[in-house]
Protein backbone atom coordinates (compact mmCIF):
# COMPACT_ATOMS: atom_id res chain seq x y z
CA UNK A 1 0.00 0.00 0.00
CA UNK A 2 2.66 2.18 1.05
CA UNK A 3 4.77 1.35 -1.83
CA UNK A 4 1.90 2.31 -4.45
CA UNK A 5 1.47 5.43 -2.61
CA UNK A 6 5.11 6.85 -3.57
CA UNK A 7 4.88 5.15 -6.71
CA UNK A 8 1.81 7.15 -7.67
CA UNK A 9 3.71 10.66 -5.61
CA UNK A 10 6.58 9.91 -7.79
CA UNK A 11 4.55 9.87 -10.97
CA UNK A 12 3.13 13.71 -9.82
CA UNK A 13 6.35 14.61 -9.09
CA UNK A 14 7.43 13.69 -12.92
CA UNK A 15 4.49 15.26 -14.22
CA UNK A 16 4.60 18.27 -12.32
CA UNK A 17 8.48 18.71 -13.25
CA UNK A 18 7.40 18.15 -17.06
CA UNK A 19 4.34 21.00 -16.99
CA UNK A 20 7.24 22.86 -15.44
CA UNK A 21 9.41 22.54 -17.87
CA UNK A 22 6.87 23.23 -20.64
CA UNK A 23 5.28 26.27 -18.83
CA UNK A 24 9.01 27.57 -18.71
CA UNK A 25 9.35 27.50 -22.36
CA UNK A 26 6.23 29.27 -23.01
CA UNK A 27 7.24 32.03 -20.52
CA UNK A 28 10.10 32.33 -22.08
CA UNK A 29 8.82 32.76 -25.60
CA UNK A 30 5.77 35.12 -24.03
CA UNK A 31 8.61 37.59 -22.98
CA UNK A 32 10.71 37.39 -26.02
CA UNK A 33 8.25 37.86 -28.11
CA UNK A 34 7.05 40.77 -25.36
CA UNK A 35 10.48 42.46 -25.88
CA UNK A 36 10.49 42.51 -29.28
CA UNK A 37 7.29 44.16 -30.05
CA UNK A 38 8.44 46.86 -27.69
CA UNK A 39 11.65 46.79 -29.53
CA UNK A 40 10.21 47.34 -32.63
CA UNK A 41 8.19 49.98 -31.47
CA UNK A 42 10.71 51.55 -29.98
CA UNK A 43 12.59 52.02 -33.16
CA UNK A 44 9.63 53.21 -35.18
CA UNK A 45 9.27 55.58 -32.30
CA UNK A 46 12.87 57.02 -33.04
CA UNK A 47 12.19 57.00 -36.54
CA UNK A 48 9.37 59.11 -36.51
CA UNK A 49 11.58 61.45 -34.12
CA UNK A 50 14.21 61.69 -36.69
CA UNK A 51 11.93 62.50 -39.81
CA UNK A 52 11.97 66.08 -41.03
CA UNK A 53 8.62 67.99 -41.53
CA UNK A 54 8.28 70.19 -43.66
CA UNK A 55 6.32 72.83 -41.38
CA UNK A 56 5.82 75.35 -44.07
CA UNK A 57 4.13 73.24 -46.64
CA UNK A 58 1.98 71.66 -43.96
CA UNK A 59 0.90 75.26 -42.30
CA UNK A 60 -0.02 76.93 -45.73
CA UNK A 61 -2.94 75.33 -46.70
CA UNK A 62 -4.24 75.42 -43.24
CA UNK A 63 -3.49 79.01 -42.91
CA UNK A 64 -5.77 79.38 -45.94
CA UNK A 65 -8.21 77.40 -44.95
CA UNK A 66 -8.47 79.57 -41.95
CA UNK A 67 -8.31 82.35 -43.87
CA UNK A 68 -11.04 81.44 -45.89
CA UNK A 69 -13.34 80.91 -42.36
CA UNK A 70 -12.67 83.90 -41.16
CA UNK A 71 -13.69 85.19 -44.65
CA UNK A 72 -16.92 83.48 -44.43
CA UNK A 73 -17.23 84.01 -40.31
CA UNK A 74 -17.26 88.08 -41.24
CA UNK A 75 -19.52 87.79 -44.00
CA UNK A 76 -21.66 85.88 -42.07
CA UNK A 77 -21.45 88.48 -39.21
CA UNK A 78 -22.09 91.36 -41.85
CA UNK A 79 -25.06 89.36 -42.80
CA UNK A 80 -26.76 89.01 -39.06
CA UNK A 81 -26.21 92.68 -38.42
CA UNK A 82 -28.15 93.45 -41.43
CA UNK A 83 -31.04 90.91 -40.81
CA UNK A 84 -31.28 92.18 -37.59
CA UNK A 85 -31.02 95.68 -38.20
CA UNK A 86 -34.25 94.86 -40.58
CA UNK A 87 -35.96 92.79 -38.10
CA UNK A 88 -35.74 94.70 -35.09
CA UNK A 89 -34.95 98.48 -36.33
CA UNK A 90 -37.69 99.93 -33.64
CA UNK A 91 -35.69 98.68 -31.13
CA UNK A 92 -32.41 100.58 -31.79
CA UNK A 93 -32.60 103.34 -32.98
CA UNK A 94 -35.10 106.19 -31.76
CA UNK A 95 -38.66 106.35 -34.34
CA UNK A 96 -38.01 107.11 -37.61
CA UNK A 97 -40.33 110.12 -37.47
CA UNK A 98 -37.45 112.04 -35.30
CA UNK A 99 -34.74 110.65 -37.27
CA UNK A 100 -34.86 111.11 -40.98
CA UNK A 101 -32.50 108.33 -43.22
CA UNK A 102 -29.57 110.16 -44.70
CA UNK A 103 -29.05 108.54 -48.03
CA UNK A 104 -25.51 109.26 -48.84
CA UNK A 105 -24.46 108.53 -52.70
CA UNK A 106 -20.77 107.85 -53.80
CA UNK A 107 -18.93 106.88 -56.40
CA UNK A 108 -16.39 104.93 -56.62
CA UNK A 109 -13.33 103.40 -59.06
CA UNK A 110 -10.68 100.69 -58.83
CA UNK A 111 -7.38 102.07 -58.07
CA UNK A 112 -4.77 101.45 -55.21
CA UNK A 113 -5.81 103.54 -53.36
CA UNK A 114 -9.63 102.58 -53.15
CA UNK A 115 -10.13 100.29 -50.32
CA UNK A 116 -8.35 102.47 -48.21
CA UNK A 117 -10.56 105.51 -49.20
CA UNK A 118 -13.61 103.36 -48.52
CA UNK A 119 -11.94 102.11 -45.39
CA UNK A 120 -12.00 105.34 -43.91
CA UNK A 121 -15.18 106.53 -45.28
CA UNK A 122 -17.13 103.56 -44.23
CA UNK A 123 -15.56 103.65 -40.56
CA UNK A 124 -16.84 107.15 -40.52
CA UNK A 125 -20.59 106.08 -41.77
CA UNK A 126 -20.52 103.70 -38.98
CA UNK A 127 -20.74 106.82 -36.58
CA UNK A 128 -23.92 108.55 -38.22
CA UNK A 129 -27.30 107.16 -37.29
CA UNK A 130 -30.09 106.04 -39.62
CA UNK A 131 -27.43 106.17 -42.53
CA UNK A 132 -27.62 104.29 -45.65
CA UNK A 133 -25.29 104.15 -48.16
CA UNK A 134 -25.41 103.53 -51.54
CA UNK A 135 -21.80 102.62 -53.29
CA UNK A 136 -21.58 102.81 -56.79
CA UNK A 137 -18.83 101.28 -58.70
CA UNK A 138 -17.67 102.76 -62.09
CA UNK A 139 -17.56 99.70 -63.10
CA UNK A 140 -19.14 97.22 -65.84
CA UNK A 141 -19.20 94.80 -62.87
CA UNK A 142 -19.51 94.77 -59.41
CA UNK A 143 -16.35 93.87 -58.30
CA UNK A 144 -14.97 91.16 -55.27
CA UNK A 145 -13.40 93.81 -53.16
CA UNK A 146 -16.05 96.14 -53.11
CA UNK A 147 -18.75 93.46 -52.62
CA UNK A 148 -16.93 91.55 -49.90
CA UNK A 149 -15.93 95.13 -48.33
CA UNK A 150 -19.25 96.44 -48.28
CA UNK A 151 -20.72 92.62 -46.71
CA UNK A 152 -18.39 93.15 -43.86
CA UNK A 153 -18.84 96.31 -43.24
CA UNK A 154 -21.64 96.47 -40.85
CA UNK A 155 -23.58 99.50 -42.59
CA UNK A 156 -27.33 99.37 -44.10
CA UNK A 157 -25.80 99.98 -48.16
CA UNK A 158 -26.92 99.52 -51.70
CA UNK A 159 -24.53 98.26 -54.21
CA UNK A 160 -24.69 99.74 -57.46
CA UNK A 161 -22.21 99.71 -60.89
CA UNK A 162 -22.35 101.31 -64.25
CA UNK A 163 -19.40 102.16 -65.94
CA UNK A 164 -18.39 105.71 -67.18
CA UNK A 165 -18.82 106.01 -71.16
CA UNK A 166 -15.65 105.61 -72.42
CA UNK A 167 -15.27 109.05 -74.26
CA UNK A 168 -16.86 110.72 -70.65
CA UNK A 169 -14.06 108.96 -68.99
CA UNK A 170 -10.43 110.42 -67.90
CA UNK A 171 -7.73 108.62 -69.54
CA UNK A 172 -3.77 108.23 -68.28
CA UNK A 173 -2.26 111.97 -68.40
CA UNK A 174 -5.18 113.91 -68.73
CA UNK A 175 -5.39 116.46 -66.42
CA UNK A 176 -8.38 115.95 -63.72
CA UNK A 177 -10.02 118.78 -64.81
CA UNK A 178 -11.00 118.33 -68.18
CA UNK A 179 -13.97 115.56 -67.56
CA UNK A 180 -16.83 115.42 -64.67
CA UNK A 181 -16.21 112.07 -63.16
CA UNK A 182 -18.64 110.25 -61.01
CA UNK A 183 -21.59 111.69 -63.07
CA UNK A 184 -23.22 108.60 -63.97
CA UNK A 185 -22.57 106.98 -61.25
CA UNK A 186 -24.69 109.90 -58.76
CA UNK A 187 -27.08 109.26 -61.85
CA UNK A 188 -27.30 105.79 -60.57
CA UNK A 189 -27.69 106.30 -56.81
CA UNK A 190 -30.93 108.87 -57.59
CA UNK A 191 -32.08 106.31 -60.45
CA UNK A 192 -32.54 103.28 -57.84
CA UNK A 193 -33.75 106.08 -54.87
CA UNK A 194 -36.72 106.69 -56.81
CA UNK A 195 -37.34 103.28 -57.89
CA UNK A 196 -37.14 101.84 -54.44
CA UNK A 197 -38.86 104.31 -52.83
CA UNK A 198 -41.82 103.61 -55.28
CA UNK A 199 -42.36 100.48 -52.97
CA UNK A 200 -42.04 102.24 -49.65
CA UNK A 201 -45.33 104.70 -50.14
CA UNK A 202 -46.37 107.05 -47.31
CA UNK A 203 -44.67 109.96 -45.40
CA UNK A 204 -42.18 107.47 -44.34
CA UNK A 205 -41.20 106.28 -47.59
CA UNK A 206 -40.66 110.12 -48.84
CA UNK A 207 -38.78 110.88 -45.80
CA UNK A 208 -34.84 111.28 -46.17
CA UNK A 209 -32.03 113.88 -47.06
CA UNK A 210 -29.69 112.72 -50.21
CA UNK A 211 -25.97 113.52 -49.93
CA UNK A 212 -23.35 113.15 -52.40
CA UNK A 213 -20.27 112.24 -50.91
CA UNK A 214 -16.59 111.58 -52.88
CA UNK A 215 -15.14 108.46 -51.98
CA UNK A 216 -11.60 110.87 -50.88
CA UNK A 217 -13.37 113.48 -49.03
CA UNK A 218 -12.86 114.14 -45.08
CA UNK A 219 -16.20 113.91 -43.46
CA UNK A 220 -16.75 115.52 -39.52
CA UNK A 221 -19.82 113.71 -37.84
CA UNK A 222 -21.58 117.26 -36.94
CA UNK A 223 -21.97 117.55 -40.63
CA UNK A 224 -24.48 115.00 -41.34
CA UNK A 225 -26.54 116.55 -37.97
CA UNK A 226 -26.63 119.55 -39.84
CA UNK A 227 -28.21 117.89 -43.11
CA UNK A 228 -30.89 115.72 -41.59
CA UNK A 229 -33.05 118.73 -40.93
CA UNK A 230 -32.88 119.27 -44.57
CA UNK A 231 -36.17 120.88 -46.19
CA UNK A 232 -35.75 121.37 -49.80
CA UNK A 233 -31.70 122.16 -50.13
CA UNK A 234 -29.13 122.86 -47.39
CA UNK A 235 -25.59 123.86 -47.77
CA UNK A 236 -22.33 124.84 -46.01
CA UNK A 237 -18.82 125.74 -46.24
CA UNK A 238 -16.11 122.81 -48.23
CA UNK A 239 -12.71 123.26 -46.90
CA UNK A 240 -9.16 123.09 -49.38
CA UNK A 241 -11.62 123.19 -52.64
CA UNK A 242 -10.96 125.50 -56.06
CA UNK A 243 -7.46 126.77 -54.82
CA UNK A 244 -9.05 127.94 -51.36
CA UNK A 245 -9.13 127.63 -47.85
CA UNK A 246 -12.38 127.23 -48.07
CA UNK A 247 -15.64 128.06 -50.10
CA UNK A 248 -18.47 128.94 -48.81
CA UNK A 249 -22.15 130.26 -49.23
CA UNK A 250 -22.30 133.74 -47.56
CA UNK A 251 -25.06 134.11 -45.62
CA UNK A 252 -26.90 137.63 -44.49
CA UNK A 253 -29.95 137.53 -42.30
CA UNK A 254 -30.08 133.69 -42.31
CA UNK A 255 -30.11 133.87 -46.34
CA UNK A 256 -27.70 133.04 -48.58
CA UNK A 257 -27.20 136.13 -50.74
CA UNK A 258 -23.88 134.87 -53.06
CA UNK A 259 -21.26 133.08 -52.65
CA UNK A 260 -17.21 133.08 -51.27
CA UNK A 261 -15.38 131.62 -54.03
CA UNK A 262 -12.09 132.62 -56.24
CA UNK A 263 -13.49 131.17 -59.35
CA UNK A 264 -16.60 131.93 -61.21
CA UNK A 265 -19.07 133.34 -58.93
CA UNK A 266 -21.65 133.47 -61.82
CA UNK A 267 -22.02 130.37 -61.75
CA UNK A 268 -25.57 129.20 -60.92
CA UNK A 269 -24.53 127.27 -57.43
CA UNK A 270 -20.69 128.27 -57.84
CA UNK A 271 -20.71 125.09 -54.79
CA UNK A 272 -18.50 121.86 -54.48
CA UNK A 273 -20.71 118.31 -54.69
CA UNK A 274 -19.81 118.29 -51.02
CA UNK A 275 -21.33 121.64 -49.98
CA UNK A 276 -25.18 120.62 -49.97
CA UNK A 277 -27.70 117.82 -49.35
CA UNK A 278 -31.27 117.50 -51.02
CA UNK A 279 -34.49 116.66 -49.32
CA UNK A 280 -35.37 113.43 -50.69
CA UNK A 281 -38.89 114.50 -51.13
CA UNK A 282 -37.06 116.88 -53.89
CA UNK A 283 -35.27 114.27 -55.52
CA UNK A 284 -38.43 112.27 -55.57
CA UNK A 285 -40.83 115.31 -56.66
CA UNK A 286 -38.06 116.08 -59.57
CA UNK A 287 -38.21 112.89 -61.07
CA UNK A 288 -35.89 114.17 -64.51
CA UNK A 289 -33.45 116.13 -62.31
CA UNK A 290 -29.94 114.75 -62.76
CA UNK A 291 -26.29 115.52 -63.40
CA UNK A 292 -25.22 116.99 -66.72
CA UNK A 293 -22.49 114.87 -67.73
CA UNK A 294 -22.35 117.70 -70.57
CA UNK A 295 -22.07 120.54 -68.15
CA UNK A 296 -19.18 123.00 -68.94
CA UNK A 297 -16.18 122.83 -66.28
CA UNK A 298 -17.79 123.63 -62.79
CA UNK A 299 -21.30 123.35 -63.80
CA UNK A 300 -21.65 119.88 -62.68
CA UNK A 301 -23.12 120.88 -59.81
CA UNK A 302 -25.52 123.57 -60.62
CA UNK A 303 -26.96 121.86 -63.22
CA UNK A 304 -28.85 119.52 -60.53
CA UNK A 305 -29.60 122.46 -58.32
CA UNK A 306 -30.89 124.33 -61.50
CA UNK A 307 -34.07 122.20 -61.96
CA UNK A 308 -34.70 121.95 -57.53
CA UNK A 309 -34.04 125.33 -56.04
CA UNK A 310 -33.45 128.87 -56.15
CA UNK A 311 -30.48 130.52 -54.29
CA UNK A 312 -33.16 132.50 -52.39
CA UNK A 313 -34.24 128.66 -51.08
CA UNK A 314 -31.06 127.88 -50.06
CA UNK A 315 -30.87 126.59 -46.05
CA UNK A 316 -27.54 128.03 -44.51
CA UNK A 317 -26.18 125.29 -41.78
CA UNK A 318 -22.80 124.93 -39.97
CA UNK A 319 -23.54 127.77 -37.84
CA UNK A 320 -24.82 130.36 -40.63
CA UNK A 321 -22.22 128.50 -42.89
CA UNK A 322 -19.27 129.62 -40.53
CA UNK A 323 -17.63 126.17 -40.11
CA UNK A 324 -15.99 123.92 -42.24
CA UNK A 325 -16.99 120.15 -41.08
CA UNK A 326 -16.12 118.41 -45.22
CA UNK A 327 -12.99 119.17 -46.16
CA UNK A 328 -12.20 118.26 -50.24
CA UNK A 329 -9.12 116.12 -49.71
CA UNK A 330 -7.30 114.04 -52.33
CA UNK A 331 -5.25 111.12 -52.23
CA UNK A 332 -1.41 111.39 -54.08
CA UNK A 333 -1.48 108.73 -56.39
CA UNK A 334 1.11 105.87 -54.49
CA UNK A 335 4.20 105.33 -56.47
CA UNK A 336 5.38 102.15 -57.59
CA UNK A 337 8.52 101.99 -58.33
CA UNK A 338 10.28 99.32 -56.37
CA UNK A 339 7.41 97.28 -57.04
CA UNK A 340 7.24 97.28 -60.10
CA UNK A 341 11.16 96.94 -60.80
CA UNK A 342 10.52 93.84 -58.15
CA UNK A 343 7.81 92.66 -60.83
CA UNK A 344 10.43 92.47 -63.65
CA UNK A 345 12.32 90.02 -61.33
CA UNK A 346 8.82 87.88 -60.60
CA UNK A 347 9.02 89.34 -56.81
CA UNK A 348 6.27 91.18 -56.73
CA UNK A 349 3.56 91.65 -54.12
CA UNK A 350 1.60 89.18 -54.22
CA UNK A 351 -1.79 90.14 -56.06
CA UNK A 352 -3.90 88.07 -54.45
CA UNK A 353 -3.66 90.51 -51.27
CA UNK A 354 -6.37 93.68 -51.77
C1 LIG B 1 -14.21 117.44 -57.72
C2 LIG B 1 -15.56 117.44 -57.01
O1 LIG B 1 -15.37 117.45 -55.61
C3 LIG B 1 -16.33 116.19 -57.45
O2 LIG B 1 -17.52 116.10 -56.71
C4 LIG B 1 -16.59 116.31 -58.92
O3 LIG B 1 -17.25 115.14 -59.36
C5 LIG B 1 -15.28 116.41 -59.64
O4 LIG B 1 -14.46 117.46 -59.12
C6 LIG B 1 -15.56 116.69 -61.09
O5 LIG B 1 -15.20 117.75 -61.59
O6 LIG B 1 -16.18 115.83 -61.71
P1 LIG B 1 -12.17 115.67 -57.55
O7 LIG B 1 -11.46 115.47 -56.27
O8 LIG B 1 -11.49 116.48 -58.59
O9 LIG B 1 -13.59 116.26 -57.26
O10 LIG B 1 -12.63 114.28 -58.20
P2 LIG B 1 -12.40 112.78 -57.71
O11 LIG B 1 -12.37 112.73 -56.22
O12 LIG B 1 -11.26 112.21 -58.47
O13 LIG B 1 -13.73 112.07 -58.22
C7 LIG B 1 -15.00 112.35 -57.67
C8 LIG B 1 -15.71 111.03 -57.37
O14 LIG B 1 -15.89 110.30 -58.58
C9 LIG B 1 -14.96 110.13 -56.40
O15 LIG B 1 -15.84 109.53 -55.51
C10 LIG B 1 -14.31 109.10 -57.30
O16 LIG B 1 -14.15 107.84 -56.70
C11 LIG B 1 -15.31 109.02 -58.46
N1 LIG B 1 -14.67 108.67 -59.75
C12 LIG B 1 -13.54 109.30 -60.17
C13 LIG B 1 -15.23 107.69 -60.53
O17 LIG B 1 -16.25 107.09 -60.16
N2 LIG B 1 -14.63 107.36 -61.73
C14 LIG B 1 -13.49 107.97 -62.18
O18 LIG B 1 -12.99 107.62 -63.27
C15 LIG B 1 -12.94 108.96 -61.36
MN1 LIG C 1 -11.83 114.09 -54.80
Amino acid sequence: MLGEVSSISNLLEEEIATMAARMKLKLKTVFVLYFMVSLMGLIYALMQLGQQCDCAEHDLPKDRAISRLQEELYRLQGQIRQLEKAKQPEKKQPPKSSLSTIFVITPTYARLVQKAELTRLSQTFLHVPQLHWILVEDSPRKTSLVSNFLMKSGLTYTHLNIPTAKERKLQEGDPSWLKPRGVEQRNEGLRWLREDRKTEPGDNGQQGVVYFADDDNTYSLQLFEEMRSTQRVSVWPVGLVGGMKFESPVVEGGKVVRFHTGWRPSRPFPMDMAGFAVSLRLVLANPDACFDGEAPMGFLESSLLKGLVTVDELEPKADNCTKVLVWHTRTEKPKMKREEALQVQGLGSDPAVE
